[in-house]
């Protein structure tokens, strides 16, 4: 299928009112003014050729590379190039390098070329032959990139892994989700979350009980230029009146440093607006005594039917338990993580 004849993008650009002709070897030639309008030699030269008018009537359409159009007019790509260099230089076209290809689009032209513009439209419009090849170049792409995928479906896991960047995933799940929501991270440590949580929320609240953290959290946010953050220094369980109804709470690795990690849920549920979300990260339950020393645990982590019927206690429905060894088979099941999270009954429920 043909790429549909939009209208060309608009020609005003930096063009120069009255080029100096840069076409090589032709240095004496003067711009010449025809009517008002800026145009010098090298632009009707562009234009007196019928392989220059195939190639504009194309590029009108769609941007393509020296190989494509060359399949298209059928002609070898040293005289492709050629004509291609004529257009460039008369500033009629412009082009991109990508690897070793190089790309050509029409370039912008200014008010003062409007005839000029107008006649490579009607050009651009009108139907040709050519028009067929450039469905096929088209189509070309198209299949190209199906077959890579076809072909590539069953080792997508370990090259799409080369790719896939854990933060970029974070950043783009933050910015899918609903805006204008008010979030609380509690525990927020350095701040690693809050980079995603503010591009989430109208507003966050990052909680911590340790001075030292909440420094380094205030300076990641200021280098970042993050400004929708608000740091509260205090225990969670004696937050008290220091935080306002949030619509989701976060407790990142908080819980398994936590003394009263039950009672510390149904504190934060407190917080929570009717309808709002708790989410819990922590580890799976483990017998790793080494964590106490490196994590500062006092739990080994949580086992999921104990976490449930605390989130049900704590006042919170539609409970889920999300372990990660089920999704991400990279991960080692000894050091299981999971995702917990269940919602406060909205106001009619
Ligand atoms: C392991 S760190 C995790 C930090 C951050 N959420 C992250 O994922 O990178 C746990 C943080 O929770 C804080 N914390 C632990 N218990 C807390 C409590 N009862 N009230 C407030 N902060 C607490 C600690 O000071 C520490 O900064």
């Amino acid at each position: 299928m043909l790429c549909p004849s939009a209208s060309r993008p608009s020609h005003k650009s930096a063009f120069p009112k009255a080029r100096h002709n840069n076409m090589q070897g032709s240095p004496q030639e003067k711009p010449i003014r025809t009517d008002g309008r800026a145009a010098d030699v090298s632009v009707f030269k562009g234009l007196a050729d019928d392989t220059r008018l195939r190639l504009l009537r194309l590029l009108f359409r769609e941007e393509l590379n020296v190989q494509e159009l060359a399949s298209i007019l059928e002609m070898g790509q040293p005289r492709v190039s050629r004509h291609l260099g004529v257009l460039r230089n008369a500033r009629l076209v412009q082009d991109r390098r990508e690897g070793t290809r190089v790309f050509y689009t029409l370039a912008p032209l200014s008010d003062e070329m409007g005839g000029v513009s107008a006649y490579i439209e009607s050009l651009g419009k009108s139907e040709h032959p050519d028009l067929e090849g450039l469905g096929e170049a088209l189509r070309r792409r198209v299949n190209d990139a199906q077959s890579f995928a076809d072909c590539k479906a069953e080792h997508w896991d370990e090259i799409g892994r080369l790719l896939h960047n854990s933060s970029a995933s974070l950043l783009a799940m933050a910015r899918l989700a609903p805006t204008g929501i008010r979030i609380a991270d509690l525990g927020t440590g350095t701040g690693l979350m809050l980079p995603f949580l503010s591009a989430m929320a109208d507003h966050v609240y990052a909680i911590d009980h340790s001075a030292r953290m909440l420094e380094r959290a205030r300076e990641r946010c200021r280098e970042l230029g993050i400004d929708n953050v608000t740091f509260v220094q205090r225990r969670i369980e004696a937050l008290s009146d220091h935080l306002p109804p949030c619509d989701a709470l976060l407790l990142h690795f908080v819980l398994h440093q936590v003394a009263r990690p039950q009672a510390c849920l149904k504190q934060a549920v407190q917080f929570l607006a009717p309808g709002g979300r708790l989410v819990v990260v922590d580890r799976v339950q483990h017998e790793d005594e080494k964590v106490t020393t490196t994590f500062g645990s006092l739990w080994l982590g949580f086992a999921e039917e104990q976490l449930q019927k605390w989130l049900g206690r704590a006042g919170l429905m539609d409970s889920r338990w999300y372990p990660l060894a089920g999704i991400d088979r990279s991960v080692d099941p000894h050091l299981d993580i999971f995702v917990a999270c269940g919602s406060k009954p909205s106001a009619t429920e």
